[in-house]
């Protein structure tokens, strides 16, 4: 390998120092707020047997087909997991989590890894915060983790969002529904795109929301799954609108929204972002009753969503939210061999208060030094000399602002009047 080849790979970012604050605070808003409702963390391990996928998300899906990073170990075949969800249900019923009482709510934050074309928020290696309720049927789970979605978003100041919902139904009315797409498509077909050609046999669902125009334009009249549901599923999707019109959350229902994933049932919803180009989709999910049964567990419902976490980055930095970065509060310049020491032993009384804190380690002037203060964005620079040290004082600069000057200050008091020039920022 050339030296020329050690570069990232398509499709992966690095998080740079600048931007790992945005991470933090958006990964830390999601924490909490999973807390707040009541779910529980859990971590599965980046990669499962390719099984775990090819049952669960399906193999007739893009993601199995196509997308997955997929290695022969020695032992078996494993996948880079391409979505969380499989991996989670697969978690649950190995530690038995179905058995005990009551309704189970997991969520997730980590890295998933999808063999896409690499695009404008679309990526090959990219981040999911994800929730998983497990155990109940009833519409009001679906209704409050889209809530929860929403309010995530929220949080992190986004707040001009679409929220598309659909029912895809479920085993009873799905065949008769599939029937009368197929009827619909079947003089169409030599019109499609050459995937949903090959879609047509054994994923006609998928037709739906194909992005190519003349598929588009195609499928304009298509029958609407909404007006084929059973009963039971027509109420299911009719109380989850009752329950979210009472919460105050508009909607839109959409017809083509049928998800890219084979294992959902009833209602399906995804949430974009007109920040966001092509790839618009914030947070995506639904409901998965039979998911848990595929997966060889005994008969369990679910519902749940993850949304992308580079995507809600990216709309932060679109309406100009994005943080700085991570400014130092206090730089210590030492000038001097005696100053050198005694700099660290400064530099942890203002750590144990609370402030962050960076020491020169170079032997600079104090122009310097000061310069670099000024590049970090620290507030207020500690200037120590050995001749104000043998005094039992040090110079306390303040770096921007109105009081932008310097004073002379006794050590013992250092931390005390520093806090004061930082005021309310801790
Ligand atoms: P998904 O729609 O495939 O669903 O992905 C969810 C979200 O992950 C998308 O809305 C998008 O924000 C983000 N995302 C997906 N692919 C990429 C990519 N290549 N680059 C960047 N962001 C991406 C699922 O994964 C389901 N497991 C969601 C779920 C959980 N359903 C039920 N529970």
């Amino acid at each position: 390998m050339t030296l020329a080849n050690l570069q990232s790979q398509p499709g992966t970012k690095d998080i740079l120092p600048e931007e790992a604050g945005e991470w933090r605070f958006v990964e830390g808003t999601a924490r909490s707020v999973c807390a707040q409702w009541g779910f529980r963390e859990i971590r599965t391990p980046v990669f499962e047997a390719t099984e775990v996928f090819e049952r669960g998300v399906g193999g007739a899906t893009d993601i199995v087909q196509k997308e997955m990073f997929t290695f022969e170990t020695h032992e078996r075949r494993i996948t880079l997991r391409p979505e969380g969800t499989a991996p989670v249900v697969r978690a649950f019923l190995e530690h038995g989590m179905g058995s005990q009482a009551g309704q189970t709510k997991l969520y997730y934050l980590g890295p998933m890894f999808r063999y896409e074309k690499p695009q404008a928020g679309r990526q090959r290696q990219f981040h999911q915060l994800g929730v998983e309720v497990f155990g109940a049927a009833e519409p009001g789970a679906d209704a409050d983790v889209i809530l929860l979605g929403l309010e995530f978003l929220k949080r992190i100041g986004i707040t001009t969002t679409s929220l598309l919902l659909n029912s895809i139904g479920d085993a009873t009315c799905r065949p008769g529904y599939l029937q009368k797409l197929r009827d619909y498509y079947r003089d169409r077909l030599p019109r499609l795109c050459e995937d949903c050609q090959r879609r047509y046999g054994r994923n006609v669902l998928r037709l739906l929301d194909c992005k190519q125009e003349n598929c588009q334009r195609e499928g304009e009249k298509a029958p609407r799954y909404v007006d084929s549901l059973c009963d039971a599923c027509a109420t299911h999707y009719e109380e989850v609108k009752r329950l979210l019109s009472g919460l105050g959350i508009s909607f839109r229902e959409e017809s083509r929204l049928v998800r890219g994933l084979d294992y959902y049932n009833r209602t399906v919803f995804e949430v974009t972002s007109g920040a966001l180009g092509a790839q618009d989709a914030l947070f995506g999910g639904g409901r998965y009753d039979g998911l848990v049964e595929t997966l060889g567990g005994p008969a369990t419902p679910g519902v749940g969503w993850a949304a992308g976490i580079e995507r809600a980055l990216l709309v932060r930095k679109k309406i100009g939210l994005a943080a700085g970065k991570d400014d130092v509060q206090v730089y210590i310049s030492p000038l001097g061999t005696t100053a050198e020491g005694k700099a660290f032993e400064i530099a942890g009384l203002f750590r144990a208060a609370g402030i962050s804190t960076e020491v020169e380690y170079r032997r600079r002037s104090l122009k310097a030094q000061l310069r670099s203060a000024n590049d970090l964005g620290a507030r207020v620079s500690v200037i120590l000399g050995d001749r104000e040290l043998a005094e039992g004082v040090a110079a306390v600069k303040r770096m921007e602002g109105e009081g932008k000057g310097q004073e002379t200050v006794p050590l013992g008091q250092l931390v005390e009047v520093v806090k004061k020039q930082l005021g309310g920022e801790q």
